[in-house]
């Protein structure tokens, strides 16, 4: 067990138990990295500011070097106070005692935490939009192959599988869009907030910010120590991802059963039974739909944790971070898989094409035919061709068949006038291909505007890879300085 630098001659040792309780040790391992970037950081400012020697810069970075290797003892409250013993162990009190002036854990657990989130967002927008990209592969393979689009679960009108698969990439970008607007706002630097009043010492706020990648630092010390809500923000958009995936897996899993048969998920992401032999089980979906709702329990978990603490450091905060690494983790898988299942799904277009054959769903299309073509308003369009429907219904007919026979009486009936429609007429309305193309309009399933959608797609994700590779330009050019001053340092 290691001596504890922080209770020192103020407490008397704590009970186990207590602090393997209290220790985020284990969570912690998540932000390594970044707590040895921004001790480097700090250290580096001291010394450009002249609060610190050069003596003493330099062995402090020789320190940190070999941190990352450090022993993890969980008998220690957190990775901050772990370092900084690594550090007064490897080059004694005298030249290591000031890695910690001027800054706390709780600006630089905040800090930390931006960071990797920073890291994850970027690594997420990027699986995102690759998703994107692996769906408009299909979209453009499938401009022609036609299915019922569904509403209540119940066939309503045909469409394309292209549109249908367009719906979660447009839904998708907002997605990426929302990650980078939440990215803008958790890339702001709470070093130096100190514990939460600043610090005393006169400090370089903006130098340390720049030199951790950060655009610029947080305006007030107390609310960079107390505030979450930039993960929450992160948790937020999350688990509108992971609930764009789960209505995906979703309609996968409909869709692979033999009741819809459209769909045959690679055997890669299935699985079978221990006792049914013949099953064949979409696990890797039925996985993602369950994250989904482990990621809004992190939102809410998060939520919770914050919602009726004072300002400021409160050691409640800690106990957020692994809800925020896990929903970070889950998302990320989640997406890769959904993009690898995509590329792979196999479309049964018969199966799709038999079920649009009823031409039942092309009864809007027929009313819509009466308003434009004999100026029935579209209400009593509506109700007549409802009319026709369940005549139709009622005596087990086609709807094309019963419409032919029945159309002259129930219009005299219910409009006072005797609509008849020519054959030729009857064909149009009743090709479902036609049907399909003739939603023209823009945003619609028609081959064509699907084609137009695809380009606008792809723009937007174009706009979206230069976003997220001048956010990770921006942090690379920042760590180089870092490395530069490190170097200068070193000697
Ligand atoms: N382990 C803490 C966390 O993850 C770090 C800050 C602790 N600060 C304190 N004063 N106890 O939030």
């Amino acid at each position: 067990m290691k001596t504890d630098i922080l209770r020192g001659e103020r407490l008397k040792e704590a009970e186990k138990r207590a602090l393997e309780l209290t220790s985020s040790i284990e969570s912690d391992l998540e932000i390594l990295e970044e707590v040895i970037t921004i001790n480097k950081a700090h250290i580096i400012m001291l010394w450009k500011n002249n609060l610190i020697s050069k003596e003493e810069v330099k062995a402090i970075l020789i320190a940190l070097r070999k941190a990352k290797d450090m022993n993890l003892d969980k008998s220690l409250e957190d990775i901050h106070i772990c370092l900084e013993n690594f550090v007064i162990e490897s080059i004694g009190k005298d030249l290591g005692s000031n890695i910690n002036l001027a800054k706390s854990r709780n600006d630089q657990v905040a800090t930390a935490l931006r960071m990797r989130l920073r890291l994850y967002l970027l690594d997420i927008l990027s699986s995102t939009i690759n998703l994107c990209s692996a769906l408009l592969v299909r979209v453009k393979e499938n401009l022609d192959t036609l299915l019922p689009g569904y509403t209540h679960l119940q066939r309503a009108q045909p469409i394309s599988l292209s549109s249908h698969l367009l719906s979660y990439v447009f839904s998708l970008i907002r997605d990426a869009k929302r990650l980078i607007s939440c990215y803008e706002r958790a890339n702001e630097c709470p070093m130096g907030s100190g514990a939460l009043a600043t610090t005393t010492l006169p400090i370089d706020r903006k130098f340390l910010s720049s030199l951790l990648g950060f655009d610029k630092p947080l305006e007030n010390s107390i609310d960079g120590v107390s505030s979450r809500d930039f993960l929450i923000e992160a948790l937020s958009d999350l688990s509108l991802i992971m609930t764009h995936l789960s209505s995906l897996s979703e309609e996968l899993i409909l869709w692979s059963s033999k009741e819809f048969n459209f769909v045959e998920i690679d055997d890669k992401y299935s699985s079978t039974s221990s006792i049914m032999p013949q099953k064949k089980n979409p696990i890797v979906a039925e996985f993602i739909r369950a994250k989904a709702g482990s990621c809004i329990a992190h939102l809410i978990a998060a939520l919770t944790i914050v919602k009726a603490l004072p300002r400021s450091y409160n050691l409640d905060l800690q106990e957020i971070n692994q809800h925020l690494w896990s929903a970070c983790k889950d998302t990320l898988n989640s997406i890769e898989m959904m993009e690898a299942m995509i590329l792979s799904l196999k479309f049964n277009k018969d199966s799709m094409l038999e079920a649009i054959k009823d031409p039942m769903l092309l009864a809007t299309d027929l009313a819509d035919h009466l308003t434009l073509t004999y100026k029935i308003p579209f209400r009593r369009a509506h109700n007549l061709v409802g009319a026709l429907v369940r005549v139709s219904l009622e005596s087990k007919e086609d709807l094309r068949d019963s419409l032919k026979k029945n159309i002259a009486p129930i219009s005299q009936r219910l409009l006072g006038k005797e609509i008849k429609l020519r054959e030729e007429e009857i064909d149009k309305i009743f090709n479902f291909k036609e049907a399909v193309n003739r939603r023209n309009t823009l945003g619609g399933v028609s081959s064509k505007a699907c084609i137009e959608a695809i380009s606008k797609a792809k723009r937007s994700l174009e706009k979206l890879n230069l976003l997220i590779l001048k956010k990770r330009e921006s942090i690379e050019k920042s760590f180089k300085l870092l490395k530069d001053y490190e170097v200068e340092a070193i000697g």
